[in-house]
């Protein structure tokens, strides 16, 4: 197939471009850049236009297709919270090419057998790429290795026993001298859950006023801590999942600055919402790590401005509606987030707080990196995964429309704005029908 992406303004910090121009796909990958200022410029001479389906972008801003490197497929075991169909497609929904899932599924993805079944079904039904990553330990008990060495050979891009940290300092010190033999990352779900145990909110002023448990924020930052200290010990390499707080944000800063292989992620909701998201008792806005303070949300900024968090990932997690329909004490943690990310993110460019190159660079080309995905750039010869955007499309959150499974979400109602009209993968070109 052949697509022109025509007068589109093209933003790939790869090759550090941010200035209109056109696209040129042929048989899936990316044949050619023409912009602008480039010498005989479009329509390209000696292009055979009627033989290629033209993309008019005018007005509309394209990037190499996002890469998540946090989602919750839920599949297999969980299908009726989200499977690989329907959690890829709110993926490409949301403007996602390549979306990374993280183990906790039933049987957990800790050895290969898992991984594969994984790999298959998302060959088979995935709207877009799926990069399986497997456990740290057995069961994400936190007791004993998995199978790391298999599941590598068999695809995973990194290790997490993500839902559930690694408590033990010296299962977790031998999983980052493990992982230096396939030169894969172990990514750290930051949370001693001796300070955190029973937690079901930040813990602070609004869990008071609430009556509800709260974890406090060093349940967070004495793990990345420890976790740092192990990087530095072994030399492997860390990745902190979800950094929620201002304190985490430091020690990895610090880290950074060591020189320390180690690299960060956030998410949407903790650049946006505090823990006032949580007043009424709304478990849409229960989610581990929890929502924080104003103090946090301005720390997190800051990481983002100053390369200290190098990824926004959405930690999409999808839980069935009776699943968040009870009490804030039983309710599951976790925000559907694959659907809302890239506009929230967008925001953040609004406010003058990132440019759209940043986003580019946080969304798509570090995960690429981090993990060695090789997508995230729209160099000559790369896969064709490409997102669309009308930065000025005004939209409003109703739930009921995700693609997704997981309808809980704390930003119903929200009007964002920014959406990704268009999106391109695995040779098929995806149409917004609200765009
Ligand atoms: O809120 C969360 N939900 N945090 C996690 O770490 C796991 C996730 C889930 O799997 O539901």
């Amino acid at each position: 197939m052949k697509i022109l992406i025509k007068n589109g303004h093209i933003v790939d910090p790869s090759q550090e471009i941010d200035a209109p121009g056109d696209i040129v796909i042929e048989n899936g990958k990316i044949k050619e850049i023409i912009l602008e200022t480039s010498p005989g410029r479009v329509p390209a001479p000696g292009l055979d236009i009627q033989s290629f389906t033209v993309i008019d972008a005018s007005g509309f801003h394209v990037f190499p297709g996002l890469v998540d490197m946090h989602v919750h497929l839920r599949e297999p075991g969980f299908e009726y919270k989200e499977t690989i169909k329907t959690g890829t497609r709110a993926a490409v929904h949301g403007g996602f090419t390549s979306v990374c899932c993280m183990p906790n599924t039933n049987p957990v993805n800790d050895n290969e057998t898992v991984t594969e079944f994984i790999l298959r079904k998302a060959y088979a039904d995935g709207a877009c790429y799926v990069f399986p990553i497997g456990a740290i330990t057995k069961g994400q008990k936190g007791e004993e290795l998995a199978e790391m060495g298999m599941m590598a050979e068999a695809g995973c891009v990194a290790f997490s026993d993500d839902g559930r940290p690694v408590m033990s300092s010296l299962v977790m010190r031998r999983a980052l001298e493990y992982s230096r033999r396939f030169d894969l990352p172990i990514i750290s779900h930051a949370e001693d859950e001796d300070l955190s145990s029973g937690g079901v909110m930040n813990e602070g002023r609004v869990s008071l006023q609430l009556g509800l448990r709260g974890i406090p924020s060093e349940a967070e930052v004495v793990m990345i801590k420890r976790d740092i200290e192990l990087a530095k010990l072994t030399g492997g390499r860390l990745h902190i999942a979800h950094v929620s707080t201002a304190g985490g944000v430091r020690a990895v800063r610090e880290a950074k600055k060591e020189g320390l292989p180690v690299t960060a992620e956030t998410c949407p909701h903790y650049f946006t919402l505090t823990e006032d998201a949580v007043k009424g008792y709304r478990t849409e806005a229960k989610v581990n790590p929890p929502l924080r303070t104003t103090g946090d949300i301005e720390a997190i900024r800051e990481g983002l401005v100053d390369g200290t968090i190098d990824v926004i990932a959405t930690d999409h997690a999808p839980h069935h509606r009776d699943e968040k329909l009870c009490e804030f004490d039983r309710a599951a943690f976790g925000i559907s987030g694959l659907e809302t990310a890239l506009p929230l993110s967008l925001s953040l460019v609004r406010e003058g707080v990132l440019t759209l190159s940043d986003i580019a660079r946080k969304m798509s080309l570090n995960p690429s990196t981090i993990l060695g995905l090789g997508k995230g750039s729209l160099k000559t010869g790369s896969d064709a995964d490409i997102t669309i955007l009308d930065l000025k499309k005004g939209w409003k959150v109703e739930p009921e429309r995700f693609l997704s499974k997981g309808k809980n979400t704390p930003f119903e109602g929200f009007v964002l704005e920014g959406l990704p009209v268009i999106t391109i993968c695995k040779g098929q070109v995806y149409e917004r029908e609200d765009r």
